[in-house]
This record gives structure tokens, C-alpha cells and sequence, in this order.
């Protein structure tokens, strides 16, 4: 293969990098993995932008030892080039892979945002609500462009339409097609790796998770205040208040969800295996689960909502625990927390996601954890539950023994 030195190639989106202690690189992409010497991290880190191939060997030649090195790098850009990891076009379109690395670029995950009428109506009243003309907005995490665009409607004078995955392409079109392509600017890449040629003063994002800040917002945003945001910049959303309530999940749920001992003795009758290590593994824990709202909001309540934590947006990251006790109001058996939120997106505009307001449209599964064992209570009891930020979007919720 012959690459000419003013050939651009870029890097595909969807990779996943792994490097073991001898410098080995493995690239899993497009189910395959390939393998590399150590030169093909600083293929991937130089070609993370648009770059020409005499540009990239001009800045990396520095690096490299001898021409003996020069020509190991030419021939791993040359194999990467024809495994299709560098390419001259950027990838354009919605995924064809079942699970493109990040879990973002296939068509249903637009149309699962797109049809959830709820959460996408609030986000734009939010955006009409705050965005004026003289507004710079970052929209993190575009997706389809529908905040972008929402915002450059609601006047924006400028809009940073920022998305790593190849879903990009899309939104520049739909930008174009809804004719505000002048004033919306697209940033293929991640935030935390972009520049923006002037400060944002709002940002909208739709990086909210399940258990609200399991898809890393907060630190994200930590981030982008720090510099890509004016001081006082407004967030959409600015707050995120997460409330617990104690329920019972019904038995085919905890079936999905716990490993019970009726499992064990299906086993052991099916496959003529003793699993039960698997359930001395499980008891002591709580299990987080995710599920769909239109079937835990038919859950048994057995308490009121209790508050569990609130995090501004504009404060910086902390690891922190927090502990609830909740009185119980109903009689009834319980064996799980479920954990809800209230994102604020506007001066008016506040979203839920209690289980009670979302339903078979909804885009939010609920969070919530189970326990190991069945607990009778009536009202006049109270559990006591702790929940703790580890950091990276990883949280637990736990039973407080008394
Ligand atoms: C839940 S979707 C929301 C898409 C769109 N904004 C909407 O409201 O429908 C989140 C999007 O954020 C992108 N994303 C996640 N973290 C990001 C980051 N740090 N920088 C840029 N984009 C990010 C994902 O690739 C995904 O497309």
C-alpha cells in the first residue's frame, strides 16, 4: 500500500485500546482484535484529529529512535490504514455494530431519545427558558443535535455541537437541513479533549444516567467549567436531587435480579452442578439493577420518597455518603430501594423521573438496589439506608443494620 505524505487520515471512533506491561498495544475493533508494537498509541493519539500523514510522522519524529523506528511507524500506519482503524473519510452515520464502544452511535438509541416525549419537551422548554441572543452555548454530548439546534432556535448566537461518536455526521445534517448551520458549530471528539475558540455561557447536556450521575456529568462538568465555560455560565441541567423509596420486588423481578436458592436447586436438577457458592457470593451484597418504570411503579410502595442527596453541577467533584432513614407508612415486605431523581433544567422547568411519571415511552430505566432477604414491615418501623459516590459514576446503596 502506498500512502501519499498529503493523504488526511482520522482515527474510526469506535475503538477500544488495550496496553499490557511489555508495550504491546490490542485494538479491539469491528470484532476483531489486532495487535501492534508500542508505535500504534501515538498513531491513534496523533490521528485522533484530522492529520495529514506527512504531519503526523513531522511530529512524531522526534520520538522515534533511528530509521530503523521510522520505518516501524510508517508500516504499523500502513496496517492500520488497511485494517481500517485510519481512515480518509470520518465515520458517518448510525453504527452497524450491536455494541459500538460507548454504548452510543446505533439508531435505537436515537429513536429511544427522540420518541420519550417527556424528558426531550423539558430539555427545549429549559433551553427557551434560558438561552437568549447573546448566548455561546456548549451543547455536550449532541447526539442527534437536538439540543443544538433547540438552542440555536431559541437565538443563540453561537452553539458547540460536541460528540465523539460517529452519529455526528447526522446531527451536522439535521443542523444544516433545519438551516442553522451558520450559526451552530459541530466539535467531532470528546469534551474533555476539545478547545472552543471562546467561553460558553450555558451548557446543555443529556448525559444524565439512570441513577443520575452514573454517566459521569459530574465530572464532565467539573471539566467544562473549568475550560469551556465563563464563570457564571448557566447549566441545563444546573441540579440533580436523587430520592429513595423502600419497596417490594415481586418475584419474578428478584429471579433477574438476585441469585436465590430456588435457582441453586434448578440447577442442581438441570445440569447436575452444585452452584451454591454463587449464592454464598450474592448474600451478603446489595444488587443495583436497572428497570423499565411501567413495571416498578407496580411495585408495592412501602414508604414515602426520602430525600438521598442533591448535587449542584457547579461544584466540583466529591466522593461523599450520605445515610436516610425512612419511616415506613404501608405494611408489606420489603426488599429493595428504589432510587429516583429530580434533574432541574430551568428557572420553571424540573424533570422526574419517579417511576410514577415515566412510562413505556420513557428513555430512563429506574435504579434501584435489592437486597439479599425478605423483611416484613409495618408502619412505625424505619430502615435506615446508606448510599455512597465513589467517583466515575460508581455508586452503592447498602442497608444500615440497627
Ligand atoms: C443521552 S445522549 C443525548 C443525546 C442528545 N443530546 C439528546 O438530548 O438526545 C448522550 C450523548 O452524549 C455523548 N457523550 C457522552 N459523554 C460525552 C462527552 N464527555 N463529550 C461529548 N459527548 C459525550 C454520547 O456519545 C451520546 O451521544
Amino acid at each position: 500500500m502506498t500512502l501519499a505524505l498529503d493523504a488526511t487520515l482520522r482515527r474510526v471512533p469506535e475503538l477500544l485500546v488495550e496496553v499490557d506491561s511489555a508495550h504491546q498495544v490490542r485494538v479491539h475493533h469491528d470484532r476483531r482484535i489486532l495487535e501492534f508494537g508500542p508505535h500504534a498509541l501515538s498513531l491513534l493519539d496523533v490521528f485522533y484529529e484530522p492529520t495529514t500523514v506527512g504531519d503526523a510522522i513531522h511530529r512524531l519524529r522526534p520520538r522515534l529512535k533511528g530509521r530503523r523506528a521510522v520505518d516501524e511507524l510508517v508500516a504499523t500506519l500502513a496496517t492500520m490504514v488497511s485494517a481500517g482503524l485510519l481512515t480518509t473519510e470520518p465515520a458517518a452515520g448510525h453504527s452497524e455494530l450491536m455494541f459500538p464502544v460507548g454504548g452510543y452511535g446505533q439508531a435505537y438509541m436515537d429513536i429511544a431519545m427522540l420518541q420519550d416525549p417527556i424528558r426531550k419537551s423539558l430539555f427545549i422548554k429549559a433551553i427557551d427558558e434560558v438561552v437568549g441572543p447573546d448566548d455561546v452555548v456548549l451543547d455536550l454530548g449532541t447526539g442527534s443535535g437536538i439540543l443544538a439546534v433547540a438552542s440555536a432556535r431559541a437565538g443563540a448566537r453561537r452553539v458547540y455541537a460536541v460528540e465523539p461518536a460517529r452519529t455526528g455526521d447526522i446531527a451536522s445534517r439535521i443542523v444544516e437541513r433545519n438551516g442553522f448551520k451558520d450559526r451552530v458549530t459541530m466539535v467531532r471528539g470528546w469534551s474533555t479533549a476539545t478547545e472552543l475558540p471562546e467561553k460558553a455561557t450555558v451548557l446543555t447536556t443529556d448525559i444524565v444516567g439512570n441513577d443520575c450521575l452514573d454517566m459521569v456529568i459530574w465530572e464532565n462538568l467539573q471539566d467544562a467549567r473549568r475550560r469551556l465555560l465563563t464563570e457564571d455560565a448557566r447549566l441545563i441541567p444546573g441540579s440533580l436531587r436523587s430520592h429513595a423509596y423502600l419497596a417490594h420486588m415481586p418475584e419474578e423481578f428478584r429471579l433477574r435480579h438476585r441469585i436465590l436458592d430456588s435457582h441453586i436447586r434448578t440447577w442442581q436438577d438441570r445440569y447436575g452442578i452444585d452452584f451454591t457458592p454463587m449464592l454464598e457470593d450474592d448474600l451478603p451484597r446489595s444488587a443495583g439493577f436497572y428497570e423499565r418504570p411501567e413495571h416498578v411503579r407496580n411495585w408495592e410502595r412501602l414508604s414515602d420518597p426520602a430525600p438521598l442527596f442533591t448535587v449542584d453541577l457547579r461544584t466540583d467533584v466529591r466522593h461523599f455518603e450520605n445515610q436516610v432513614t425512612v419511616p415506613v407508612t404501608t405494611s408489606g415486605v420489603f426488599n429493595t430501594a428504589i432510587v429516583f431523581f429530580e434533574a432541574r433544567l430551568g428557572p420553571t422547568t424540573t424533570l422526574s423521573t419517579a417511576p410514577w411519571n415515566g412510562g413505556e415511552l420513557s428513555h430512563w430505566y429506574c435504579a434501584g438496589w435489592t437486597f439479599a432477604k425478605d423483611r416484613k414491615v409495618t408502619p412505625g418501623d424505619a430502615i435506615t439506608l446508606s448510599y455512597q459516590y465513589q467517583g466515575d459514576g460508581r455508586a452503592r446503596v447498602d442497608l444500615v443494620e440497627e
